[in-house]
């Protein structure tokens, strides 16, 4: 069976150190699950992973997105269409699955856990049971809390050393901005600044770039300081899963700022109403401070 790991669509940075872990670690666990805050990297690295590993499991590495969901009624089918599998027996269609996967010798790879994590704990228990060759690669704000589940933390991209949030800046920036020469001394201190006041998280770092299009990089840097302040749109090219996340909370491109927009993006964890005060516990990590979730 063929994989089918989502394609890239923009440059990677980095994560040397994690996929060397991620590596070893697809060997000495059946369950890992990559945890960290929205926007972090997760997928990325999932993505790498996998297809640096893929050649090891004769049946491949299948690729579920779970993000498109809006509740857990569609997880099983939508595990069935990444393996492959059409059942149209009477079994229930978690038994049919299992009975597909018993013989498979795979990789599978759960992509966006978090607003499904009791469903998911559900089925891949039922999995790895059911299925001795399957390996369970899960990308997740919060864990599955499994037995024997090997959990790999993520986090933001350096800012110092070999910076390669500056790395990514650079390109995005690049993309956005290609006559800006961000090598010239004072450029160069100020897309450090703005790396570290992102405290390294990629997707805010990607937001930052885009802006680079409309705005002088001295103001990005500026407005990131004084932190909600409104900047302009980005016209940059979402990933599909941030692209759904925008137009589902409704936020207006135009007058979010970069950390208004990370704070979305994590607040999108939530599948029903929130209080301040768990907004603060689950969106507060990098850059946004509990009070800056508060306010
Ligand atoms: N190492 C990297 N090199 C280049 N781009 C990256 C890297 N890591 C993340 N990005 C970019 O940053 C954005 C956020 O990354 P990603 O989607 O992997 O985060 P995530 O942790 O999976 O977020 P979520 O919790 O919302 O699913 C994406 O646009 C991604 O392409
Ligand atoms: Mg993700």
């Amino acid at each position: 069976m063929a994989s089918n790991i989502p394609q890239e669509s923009t440059s990677f940075v980095g994560r040397r150190a994690e996929l060397r872990q991620l590596s070893s670690e697809l060997t000495q666990h059946r369950l890992i699950t990559l945890t960290g805050p929205g926007g972090v990297g997760k997928t990325r690295i999932a993505v790498r992973a996998a297809r640096a590993a893929a050649a090891r499991f004769p049946d491949g590495v299948r690729w579920a997105p779970l993000w498109p969901l809006q509740g857990d009624q569609l997880l099983v089918a939508t595990v069935c269409d990444a393996v492959g599998l059409a059942d149209h027996s009477a079994r229930t269609p978690v038994a049919a699955l299992c009975e597909w996967l018993a013989d498979k010798d795979l990789l599978l790879v759960l992509d966006s856990c978090e607003h499904l994590v009791a469903a998911c704990r559900d089925l891949v228990g039922d999995l790895l049971t059911a299925a001795p060759g399957v390996t369970v690669l899960v990308t997740s704000r919060q864990p599955l809390d499994l037995v024997g589940e090997g959990i790999t933390e993520i986090g933001p991209l350096p800012c110092t050393g070999d910076n390669d949030a500056l790395a990514l800046f650079t390109e995005r920036a690049g993309a956005a901005a290609p006559e800006l020469r961000l090598t010239d001394p004072l450029n160069a201190e100020a897309a450090a600044l703005i790396c570290r006041r992102l405290e390294g998280i990629p997707l805010a770092l990607e937001l930052a770039g885009a802006q680079l299009a409309h705005r002088p990089l001295a103001q990005v840097a500026e407005r990131l300081g004084s932190r909600l302040d409104a900047l302009d749109g980005t016209g940059m090219p979402w990933t599909p899963r941030h692209r759904t996340l925008r137009t589902a909370i409704g936020w207006s491109h135009e007058l979010c700022a970069p950390l208004e927009r990370l704070l979305w993006a994590r607040l999108s964890v939530f599948r029903g109403t929130f209080d301040v005060g768990s907004a603060a516990a689950v969106c507060a990590d990098g850059p946004l401070t509990p009070d800056v979730v508060r306010t």
